[in-house]
């Protein structure tokens, strides 16, 4: 749930409490009965969405996307990276003209803020990865589709009317990996972010408790046996027999060579958190970096993704372009991300409180807020364009 309602709950505990002034005893004594936004446009905040979401979204779907693994301590480091730093401010800078666009791979982007890749999102929202693309056009984003997408990527593309990522799982049977990012060229994306860090599965213990605890019948979406890979529509006239499974544990950086020899697409590596991983992508070949731990859903207690940055920006020394994501729910983590180096920062859930409250609407929600959080950010640390984020803007807290 929120963290703005879980902190007015503290506060209305708090000594604190006699001295708030009159609203914020109001909002502490009563943070329930806060009224739920009723149009996209009302969201002060990502959590206004997630809050909606909330209700609109089937419990097992929730659990789905709002867990991690074990005890979710990993999920949990991903947000508290971001309170370990506090912006220091500039003043009397010239912000009359600002610009927050981002080029990746020769195409720009309005904003570094970008879609990560998140399956099934049908599940969300009947509109799924379509509604999305439509949002990402009207917003001048990237979008970067799933292979488990519950939509084609030629009907996204086709929502999108401009070039999207794809991302990659590579499953048991390499054949089907190529294939798979062969059918995505041929549909128009322009770079493959391969994710690797699932390579033999996770644990998603809450997940599944919440999805014992629904009490529908799924057998219609899912099949009898669960959800299934192969059924999704990036699996559809690729000729399988038998089985998929979404684990690759025998993959190594020599696939990279095999993926760069199969197609002109930029290849990127998803999911990685240490700088010897990251020289490994440079030297194999990589056109870039996605510091990752799946929004908390791989490694139990990892670090938070803002806290791997720094050493892989470290490694990589420029030569190809480091995206973070995990965590970001605000125009300020987002600023940070950017000040450590990061060249352009993802959101996986935040975004889809925005498809499951209110479609195509939402997502456009969830972008409009993020970057005028990032605008204002930006303006309260004197930088008028990416470039010029730099380490300066940020001081650990003590
Ligand atoms: C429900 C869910 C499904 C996801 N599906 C995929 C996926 O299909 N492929 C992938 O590479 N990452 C997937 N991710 C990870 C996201 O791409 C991204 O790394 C993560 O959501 C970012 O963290 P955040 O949700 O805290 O913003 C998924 C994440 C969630 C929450």
């Amino acid at each position: 749930m929120s963290d703005r309602r879980d902190f007015l709950r503290f506060l209305a505990a708090s000594p604190l409490y006699a001295g708030l002034p009159w609203a914020a005893q109001a909002l502490a004594q009563a943070p329930d009965a806060e009224p739920m936004v009723t149009r996209a446009q009302d969201a002060l905040d990502v959590f206004d969405l997630e809050k909606v979401a909330s209700k609109t979204i089937p419990m097992s779907h929730w659990g789905y996307l709002m867990t991690g693994v074990d005890g979710e301590e990993t999920l949990r480091a991903n947000r508290e990276a971001y309170a370990h730093w506090q912006l220091r401010t500039r003043r009397l800078v010239d912000l009359s003209k600002m610009d927050m666009s981002v080029e990746l791979f020769g195409h720009r982007y309005a904003s570094p803020i970008f879609l990560c890749p998140l399956g099934y999102q049908k599940a969300f929202n009947p509109g799924g990865e379509v509604a999305v693309a439509r949002a990402a056009k009207t917003r001048d984003a990237l979008q970067i589709l799933s292979t488990v997408s519950s939509t084609s990527i030629d009907d996204v593309i086709k929502a999108r009317e401009a070039p999207i990522w794809y991302q990659l799982y590579t499953t048991n049977n390499l054949d089907v990996a190529i294939k798979l990012v062969k059918q995505a060229e041929a549909a128009g994306a322009i770079a493959v972010a391969m994710t690797v860090d699932l390579p033999i599965g996770r644990n998603t213990e809450t997940a599944t408790r919440l999805a014992r605890a629904d009490t529908r019948t799924c057998t219609s979406c899912h099949g009898p046996t669960g959800p299934s890979m192969t059924g999704r529509p990036m699996f559809a006239g690729l000729g399988l027999s038998g089985p998929l499974v979404n684990a690759t544990p025998a993959l190594t950086w020599d696939f990279i060579r095999r993926l760069k020899d199969a197609t002109n697409m930029k290849v990127l590596v998803k999911g990685l958190e240490s700088g010897e991983d990251a020289a490994l992508a440079v030297k194999y070949g990589c056109d870039g970096v996605m510091v990752s731990n799946h929004g908390g859903r791989a490694t139990e207690t990892a670090r938070g993704t803002l806290e791997s940055l720094p050493e892989i920006v470290a490694a990589v020394k420029g030569r190809i372009p480091v995206l973070v994501d995990g965590g970001v729910r605000r125009g300020t983590d987002a600023l940070k991300a950017l000040a450590l180096g990061a060249t352009a920062v993802g959101i996986g859930r935040p975004y889809i409180w925005g498809l499951g409250a209110f479609g195509q609407e939402g997502v456009e929600r969830t972008m409009d807020v993020l970057n005028n959080e990032l605008r204002l950010a930006m303006g309260g640390v004197g930088a008028r364009r990416l470039k010029e984020i730099t380490p300066a803007a940020l001081i650990r807290r003590a």
